[in-house]
């Protein structure tokens, strides 16, 4: 298989270092903070699982029923007449939804190369198992490692058209400052005439936004006090689950909705040799799922340079993929 390994990959003990050093950094910083990008282990994965299943739970569904519905519209904005080009995607996970834009580009007779970034070279090797099997013609290289290290790779690997998918509202885990910084950042790590697709979720009625981050069954709550069971297992942690609670907002305003743990009693953690005090009702800032209106879309685009192509929304219009170019 054709396996690009990331020169940099870390080894186990250097990944536990580096995830121990972030917990200690954000535990320690004033509010406490914990990067979600943590929440993702076997279990963490398998509740993630869960909370897509839930009923409330829209945005898988959204994004879904464009890319199974909407396949043809999709292919006309991100390639002009079927030319010849590489589809690279980060974070490619199991590929889910791109897998109905394979099937309608192989449908096509379209000449492209599937080129699926992810920082999990496990993930990646079943990825390549199952689209082989799937599409035995089609020609796919994974690329393992950062995402912006990987698109260099991937521009030096070729000198086709770059189209790249950012998909599942990826874009919202990050604050409207970052989200400014990464699609700068790009834009430079690509050539004149590339193009991204990046899936948006949009601000609605603020009971859907809530509901679908705050369930009865406590699955996001769980989900987030999983976390805290990982510096435990893995980093030799004490917290005592019971004395901590999930809480989540959403400010229709600014459009963020906001994951929070909260310390149920005055109390002191120890990680390792650290000891970390919580005062009573303190919060841990966990995740931020930021939720756009369609002028912030355009602004963010325009902002890094980008010429906007289109966009293509759900049936119920909840959720936006917008194709822009590098000019
Ligand atoms: N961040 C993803 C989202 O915006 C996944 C997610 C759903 C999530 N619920 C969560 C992340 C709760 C952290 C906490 O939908």
């Amino acid at each position: 298989m054709n396996l690009q390994l990331d020169p940099h990959s870390k080894t186990e003990k250097e990944s536990v270092d580096h995830f121990r050093l972030d917990v200690l950094n954000g535990l320690q910083h004033t509010p406490k903070k914990l990067s979600s990008k943590y929440f993702y282990d076997k279990i963490g994965d398998h509740l993630f699982q869960k909370i897509m299943a839930m009923p409330d739970y829209y945005l898988t569904r959204c994004e879904l029923d464009i890319f199974q519905n909407k396949t043809d519209e999709l292919t006309n904005l991100l390639i002009p007449e079927n030319e010849s080009f590489d589809l690279i995607e980060l974070g490619a996970g199991d590929a889910m939804k791109s897998t109905y834009l394979l099937e309608q580009l192989i449908r096509q007779g379209v000449d492209f190369t599937y080129m699926p970034i992810d920082i999990s070279g496990n993930i990646l090797s079943i990825l390549h198992k199952k689209l082989s099997s799937q599409f035995p013609e089609m020609k796919i290289t994974c690329l393992e490692g950062d995402y912006f290290e990987m698109l260099q790779k991937a521009a030096s690997l070729s000198d086709r058209r770059k189209v790249v998918l950012f998909l599942g509202s990826n874009i919202g885990n990050m604050t409207p400052e970052e989200a400014e910084d990464f699609c700068l950042h790009l834009n430079t790590n690509l050539s004149s005439k590339d193009r991204v697709l990046v899936g948006f979720d949009l601000k609605k009625n603020p009971h859907t936004i809530l509901s679908a981050y705050n369930d009865k069954e406590g699955i996001t709550a769980s989900f987030n006090l999983n976390l805290l069971t990982r510096i435990n297992n893995e980093l030799g942690g004490d917290f005592n689950l019971e004395q901590f609670q999930h809480y989540q907002t959403y400010d229709p305003i600014t459009g963020a909705c906001r994951s929070f743990l909260i310390s149920l009693i005055s109390q002191q953690v120890t990680i390792g040799n650290t000891r970390i005090s919580f005062g009573e009702n303190e919060l841990i800032d966990m995740e931020i799922s930021q939720k756009f209106s369609a002028e912030k879309i355009k602004e963010l685009g325009e902002k890094s340079s980008f010429t906007i192509i289109g966009e293509i929304k759900d049936s119920k219009k909840w959720f936006v993929d917008t194709v822009w170019q590098v000019k």
